[in-house]
C-alpha cells in the first residue's frame, strides 16, 4: 500500500505531480492555511506531512499523527516547528533553504528602493488622479547609492543582499555571531561590527536572521531611537523580530524616516495604527512569492518524501541531523 502524505494547502502543481506516482494523497486544497482541529484529524493516519509555515507543528500535532515520520515544510523558516521535540520523537524535518536566497534578496531591494524612493505614494497619487504634474520639490525620497547597509544575520539571504548593495556602491556593516571568511567580507565590501553599532551607523538596517527566543523584539524601542533620524528599517524575514507597536511609535514621531515590510508580528493581522502611515510600506509576505521560487520550494519539499519515505535515504535539507528515525536504531547518515 501506497504511504499516506497530508499536503496542507494549494501548492505548485508541478510539485504536487511529483508526489503523485508514490503516495495516497489527503489534499487541502484551498488559499487558506487549514484550521487547526482539521489538521489535527486529517494528520491520524499520515506517514509524512507536507505542511506551510501557517501550521504549528508541536507536541500536539505529533500526539495527533503517530505514524508520522517526516514533515517537509514549504519554508526556510523553521520558527513554526519545535525541532527538539520533533527530534525526540524520531521524526524527520526538512526546509526549503537555497532556492529562495536571491529571490528574496531582490525582494528585499525592491522594498528598500521602493520605501526610499517613495515608489508606492507615487503610485497612490497617479491613481487618485492628483498628480498636479512636475514638481521640483514633490515626493522627495533619498539616495540609496553609496549609502550603508546594516545586515542583521549575514546567512544566505543577508549576503546575497550584501551582493546586490555592491551594485549600489554601497558600504554593508553586518551583525552575525559568526564572522564570514575575509575574502568574502572584502567582496562584499562587507564589516562585522557590534548589533548597536549597526543601528547607529546604517542608513537602512534590512533583518535576515531566523526567529528564536534571542531574536523576538530584537528590533525594539531602544534600537529604534538610536538609528539616524533618516534612516529607514527592512523586514523581510519574521515578524516578530521587530517591536511592531514600537514601530509605529517611531515611524509616526519621526525616529527614523520610513520602514517597509514584508512580515508581522502577529500575520496576517497588523498593528493599529501601522496601514495608516504613509512612510511605510507593507507588503504581504511575498518575499519568496516568484513562480520559479515556489514551484523550486515545493520540489524540494515533495523530493525530501520521496527521498525518505520511498527510496529510505537521507532527504536533502533535512533540519534536525541528530534524528534518529521512528523504528531505526542510528541516525541517517547526511552529508553536511
Ligand atoms: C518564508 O517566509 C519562508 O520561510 O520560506
Amino acid at each position: 500500500m501506497k504511504p499516506l502524505v497530508v499536503v496542507t494547502r494549494n501548492i505548485p502543481r508541478i510539485s504536487l505531480d511529483l508526489l503523485k506516482p508514490h503516495f495516497k494523497i489527503d489534499y487541502y486544497e484551498r488559499d487558506r492555511a487549514i484550521p487547526r482541529k482539521d489538521l489535527l484529524k486529517r494528520v491520524k493516519n499520515a506517514d509524512g506531512v507536507l505542511c506551510l509555515l501557517t501550521e504549528k507543528i508541536d507536541a500536539e500535532f505529533f500526539d495527533a499523527a503517530p505514524k508520522c515520520r517526516i514533515v517537509a515544510t514549504f519554508s526556510v523558516g523553521l520558527d513554526h516547528v519545535d525541532l527538539p521535540e520533533a527530534t525526540r520523537r524520531g521524526v524527520l524535518v526538512t526546509h526549503t533553504p537555497g532556492v529562495l536566497t536571491e529571490t528574496c534578496a531582490d525582494f528585499t531591494f525592491a522594498l528598500l528602493l521602493s520605501s526610499a524612493r517613495r515608489i508606492v505614494e507615487g503610485d497612490r497619487m497617479m491613481r487618485a488622479d492628483k498628480y498636479p504634474g512636475w514638481d521640483p520639490l514633490m515626493l522627495l525620497g533619498t539616495d540609496v547609492f553609496g549609502k550603508t547597509i546594516g545586515v542583521i544575520g549575514f546567512g544566505r539571504i543577508g549576503q546575497a543582499v550584501a551582493r546586490r548593495a555592491v551594485g549600489f556602491g554601497m558600504k554593508t556593516l553586518y551583525a552575525d555571531v559568526q564572522p564570514v571568511f575575509p575574502e568574502i567580507e572584502r567582496s562584499l565590501n562587507a564589516r562585522r561590527v557590534e548589533m548597536d553599532e549597526l543601528f547607529r551607523d546604517s542608513d537602512f538596517v534590512c533583518v535576515h536572521t531566523v526567529l528564536d527566543a534571542s531574536t523576538k523584539h530584537l528590533v525594539n524601542e531602544a534600537r529604534l531611537k538610536s538609528m539616524k533620524r533618516s534612516a529607514y528599517l527592512i523586514n523581510a524575514a519574521r515578524g516578530p523580530i521587530v517591536d511592531e507597536k514600537a514601530l509605529v511609535k517611531a515611524l509616526k514621531q519621526g525616529w527614523i524616516r520610513g520602514a517597509a515590510l514584508d512580515v508581522y508580528e502577529r500575520e496576517p493581522k497588523t498593528e493599529p495604527g501601522l496601514t495608516k502611515l504613509p512612510n511605510v510600506v507593507l507588503a504581504p509576505h511575498l518575499a519568496s512569492a516568484s513562480l520559479e521560487t515556489r514551484e523550486g520550494m515545493g520540489n524540494l519539499a515533495a523530493a525530501s518524501l520521496v527521498e525518505f519515505l520511498i527510496l529510505g535515504g537521507p532527504p536533502k535539507n533535512l533540519a534536525n541531523k541528530d534524528v534518529i528515525p521512528k523504528g531505526r536504531s542510528a541516525t541517517l547518515s547526511v552529508g553536511a
